[in-house]
């Protein structure tokens, strides 16, 4: 969490670094800072609270300043108040530093910092970065193989870190510097014509430059106006090369829509296209590919899979179709869970780490943990490790040797929806790829999905077409509703975990996701007419139980929303509201399903005048236990 920029090159850089931070606030958004270096002296401005409260504060400024650095601050240490905002500096006020993680070790530091005299002003444990710098500086002589002592300070002081952290240093003594470094948290270098720039993630950067280079774990980098060198912690200079991104600045705007979210659910059926073209190129010999070695699921037995918030509720389909379609015993677990309580070593036991972010501490810890027990061990229990992710340039993508790239684009809605939708195409790649090459399914079965696939944008569209305005309408009924309760089962059950956590996260309403069966059990004493319950009523093998468990919530008196099929003439007569989607089978029906879930919160928050694309508490990109 949090968000980091930094900038040097020939321009003013506190709009560079403002228009930056606009772009990762999806990161953190308790309170923000940019220092720059000007006329002799470090400038830091701070403020609590959103961006903007940030920007009015610099407008009555001027600085033409043209190196900075940024921080938009999701709070772990120290509430969100101005004096705990990045940037932090030293006592004698010359070293400027962000970073974005934890450093574990700063209670440590810092009373070892306080007894040489070091004054602390704010209770973060980032603040403990710049006075180590200063202190390392004291003792830095220049040498001859190093470009720079500040440099060479930076890397004695991270030398002295524990934890996971991306920083970005600036010192007034050393004014045509920037520095940064990687340690588990991402980092990326922008290279521009004389300028360049850093920051936490690539929408900050695409506006001036497409060529980046995501720096590695253990990596740092000086920046100068005349280029960018990088070097690992031991001092030695690497040769890196800029790579180029694909996209353009128009994808990291909203284009017309009112926020983010809605944007990126329109996105939809583009991302189902992309990921139909990706994964099944449309040929009878290869129907499926995803770039997976030949011998990938060699000897396979089961498959584990780790995952948090949307990316679990998207394993949970995924352990559907991998169970269904490839027969193949799938496991689906947290993993903040996993991480302490892995289940015990299997054989022939392929791992998959799902996070749209690539960034997720919980996710990539369990992964990390599973390749260090496996490690070292006979070929059947060997890590066989395989990431699902929206950015393959992201830390899993270093951490995993085999990636499922989910084509899903940026997304900037804290919320996720078309990543979502994504991972959902790339686990119906995975299971009949898996189906195909083990023999599990015929190819004219496998033929009839694939065609069903190939259906589904056009079948978003309908939705969107004919739904979005009649859900819009709907809403109004709902503004005051404390409680919500999404029922569906079988493949539909992770889609009623999705539409509450939906609804949950950018209404604030309460709203709990059940296996339709489940109710009967317990949560039907919380029915009554105040409590709207929204049903997935699919034709298939389950549909005739999810109708006789709407029967029973609406005995509760109950308001019942339907999703369900056009084609279903009997839903009427049961349902209170109707948000028909196509009448695809089942097993196809959660791309079409979670569609109007998603509309139906994003509904219901915009009207309730919420922040829809930055929820209150939350960040996009969860890298902190
Ligand atoms: C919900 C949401 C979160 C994320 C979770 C994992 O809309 O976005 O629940 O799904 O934080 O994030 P990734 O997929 O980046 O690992």
């Amino acid at each position: 969490m949090c968000g980091i920029v930094g900038y040097i090159g020939t321009q003013a850089a506190t709009e560079i670094l403002l228009s930056g931070l606009e772009k990762l606030e999806y990161r953190g958004y308790d309170s923000a800072g940019i220092a720059t270096i000007w006329e002799g002296d470090i400038s830091c401005v701070r403020a609590k609270g959103k961006l903007l409260n940030l920007r009015s504060k610099l407008e009555q400024i001027e600085n033409p300043a043209q190196i900075g650095i940024g921080h938009t601050r999701w709070a772990t240490h120290g509430k969100p108040e101005e004096h705990n905002a990045h940037p932090h500096m030293d006592t004698a006020l010359r070293i400027a530093v962000v970073q974005n993680g934890i450093i574990e070790n700063y209670r440590e530091l810092r009373e070892q910092l306080k007894k040489l005299g070091h004054e602390f002003r704010s209770e973060t444990d980032t603040e403990v970065i710049p006075h180590l710098i200063a202190e390392c500086l004291k003792n830095t002589v220049k040498n001859l193989t190093s470009p720079s002592v500040l440099l060479d300070a930076v890397r004695e002081a991270v030398g002295k870190l524990e934890g996971a952290y991306a920083i970005a240093v600036i010192s007034a003594d050393f004014p045509d510097e920037l520095i940064v470094v990687r340690q588990q948290a991402p980092l990326v270098i922008g290279f521009g014509q004389g300028e360049f720039f850093c920051a936490s993630d690539t929408p900050a950067i695409v506006p001036y430059t497409r060529a980046v280079l995501p720096l590695e774990n253990g990596e740092i980098g000086r920046l100068t106006p005349l280029g960018v060198e990088i070097y690992n912690f031991a001092g030695h200079r690497l040769k890196k090369h800029p790579r180029t991104l694909n996209w353009n600045p128009i994808m990291v705007e909203k284009q017309g829509f009112k926020h983010f979210m809605l944007k990126e659910i329109y996105e939809q059926p583009g991302v189902v296209r992309a990921c139909l073209e990706a994964y099944f190129p449309n040929s009878a010999e290869i129907p499926v590919t995803l770039g997976l070695p030949a011998d990938f699921y060699a000897d396979l037995e089961q498959i584990q899979i780790v995952a948090c918030g949307t990316s679990w509720h998207a394993a949970l389909v995924g352990k559907y179709l991998l169970e269904q379609l490839a027969g193949i015993p799938t496991q689906v677990q947290y993993g903040s869970e996993f991480r302490y309580a892995p289940t015990p070593l299997t054989a022939n036991t392929l791992t998959i780490g799902v996070t749209q972010s690539g960034e997720t501490a919980d996710t990539l810890a369990a992964l990390g943990m599973e390749k260090e027990r496996r490690q070292g061990k006979e070929f059947k229990y060997e890590a066989r490790l395989l990431g699902i992710t929206n950015r393959p340039e992201s830390t899993l993508g270093q951490m995993v040797d085999n990636i499922i790239n989910t084509h899903g684009g940026i997304e900037i809605g804290v919320a996720a929806t078309k990543t979502f939708i994504a991972q959902l195409m790339a686990f119906y790649g995975l299971a009949l790829d898996l189906a195909y090459r083990r023999q599990a399914i015929t190819q004219d079965r496998l033929t009839e999905i694939i065609t069903g696939l190939r259906q589904l944008p056009a079948d978003i569209e309908a939705i969107l077409e004919t739904q979005e305005k009649y859900i819009e309408q709907l809403v109004h009924d709902f503004v005051e509703t404390k409680d919500f309760i999404f029922v569906g089962r079988g493949i539909n059950f992770p889609i009623a975990l999705e539409g509450a956590l939906k609804l949950k996260e950018i209404s604030y309403i309460h709203a709990e996701g059940y296996p339709a069966g489940e109710m009967k059990h317990g949560p039907i004493a919380l029915l009554d007419s105040k409590v709207p319950v929204v049903a997935i009523a699919m034709p298939g093998n389950v549909y005739e139980k999810v109708i006789s468990n709407s029967q029973e919530a609406k005995a509760r008196d109950s308001r019942l929303i339907g999703v369900t099929s056009v084609n279903d003439g009997e839903a009427a007569e049961i349902f209170n509201d109707l948000i028909p989607v196509a009448d695809v089978e089942e097993i196809l029906s959660p791309i079409l399903t979670v569609i109007p879930l998603q509309l139906l919160a994003y509904h219901i928050a915009a009207r309730k005048g919420l922040d829809v694309d930055q929820p209150r508490n939350l960040a996009k990109s969860v890298t902190v236990e």
